[in-house]
């Protein structure tokens, strides 16, 4: 169970980025903003600022954590960067990208590896997150800061409607421009894996690379959720209250419509509510605005949001991957 915490909401400010690695250092535990969503940080080389973060999220300790740092020195101190994850960092660090190599065992807790011998780790692209990062001077745990199992965080006022009183402090920065996690790509073997689709859109790494990514390993029965190659890929992660139907072709009584670019299946009329995730059809806008508009429309009290199809193109991957596992039976 968690323990009751005092929770202050600050601004990014010179003071707050302060208090904010001040109280990393001591163990404690703090919402902080980064491009794609707000992440919930510990020190990750402490087993018990760990066990307590697993704790306030309420995850399953065995989905093991992202180390943050602020830079590919840094991040060589973690793991060991393999030739491609090199060029990769290279290339999108700091950006919307996590790399699983194989981990210095010493420089990040094995908890937070989730007994593992890989580690994931990523510099995200927020002036923000790396500024405590900086200041806090060791790998910083993040995962989303929503309580597990719930959409995850573009906001300080989403990590406070899930953590308030569970958690030390919110460095708000405002809203996430990405909108949705970081890509992962599991760079432990001869070819990049792509372990989760997220903010870096597929077309984008495969040209840098010149090549395609590896085809993930879809193990019998599991594509996304029991024992996955991201072990925290479970099927429901994103789960908004109200049933989610995807390539929704008319509407049903008592739904809520998320649409794009302006389409209005038959029974649009009659919706509870209507949010559209980009009426240009821009997929990186709609991306930005997933985890807000879901939530939106389950506020709206609807008992079913209608999604309409989607592209599956750069961020489309990702946004088709995060509506599949809110629409998953739970
Ligand atoms: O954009 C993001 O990545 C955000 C921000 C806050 O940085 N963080 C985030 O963390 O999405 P989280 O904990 O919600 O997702 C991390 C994912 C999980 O699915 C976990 O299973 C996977 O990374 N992961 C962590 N370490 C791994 C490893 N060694 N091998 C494979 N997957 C790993
Ligand atoms: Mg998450």
């Amino acid at each position: 169970t968690s323990q009751q915490r005092t929770t202050r909401h600050v601004a990014a400010d010179e003071a707050g980025i302060a208090e904010a690695a001040r109280l990393l250092v001591a163990g404690g535990l703090v919402a902080l903003p980064t491009e794609t969503v707000y992440g919930l940080a510990c020190d990750a080389t402490d087993p018990r600022a760990v066990a307590s973060l697993y704790a306030a999220k309420g995850r399953p300790s065995f989905n093991p954590l992202i180390a943050h740092v602020p830079d590919i020195a840094a991040a060589r101190r973690v793991g060991q960067l393999t030739h491609a994850a090199e060029r990769l960092a290279a290339r999108f660090w700091p950006g919307p990208l996590t790399l699983v190599v194989p981990a210095h065992l010493d420089a990040t807790s094995e908890l937070a590896r989730a007994g593992l011998t890989s580690v994931a780790i990523r510099v995200p692209a927020h002036p923000v997150a790396l500024a405590v990062l900086r200041a806090a001077g060791r790998p910083i745990a993040a995962p989303s800061a929503n309580r597990s199992g719930h959409v995850s965080p573009t906001s300080a006022a989403h990590v406070l409607a899930d953590l308030q009183g569970r958690i030390d402090l919110v460095l708000d920065g405002g809203v996430s421009r990405v909108g949705v996690e970081s890509t992962i790509l599991d760079c432990t073997g001869e070819v990049p894996v792509m372990l989760r689709p997220g903010g870096l859109a597929r077309e984008t790494i495969e040209a840098a690379l010149g090549a395609p990514l590896a085809a993930r390993e879809v193990h019998a029965q599991t594509e996304d959720d029991e024992a996955p190659l991201a072990p925290g890929m479970l099927a429901s992660h994103y789960a908004p209250n109200a049933r989610v139907r995807l390539d929704a072709l008319e509407l049903h009584p008592g739904e809520a419509l998320l649409t794009f670019a302006g389409a209005h299946p038959p029974g649009s009329e009659s919706a509870v509510a209507v949010a559209d995730l980009s009426p240009a059809g821009d997929l990186t806008e709609a991306a930005a605005n997933l985890f807000a508009l879901l939530r939106a429309l389950d506020a709206s009290g609807a008992a079913g949001i209608a999604v309409v199809p989607l592209p599956g193109h750069g961020l489309g991957e990702a946004i088709a991957d995060r509506l599949r596992r809110a629409s998953a039976p739970r």
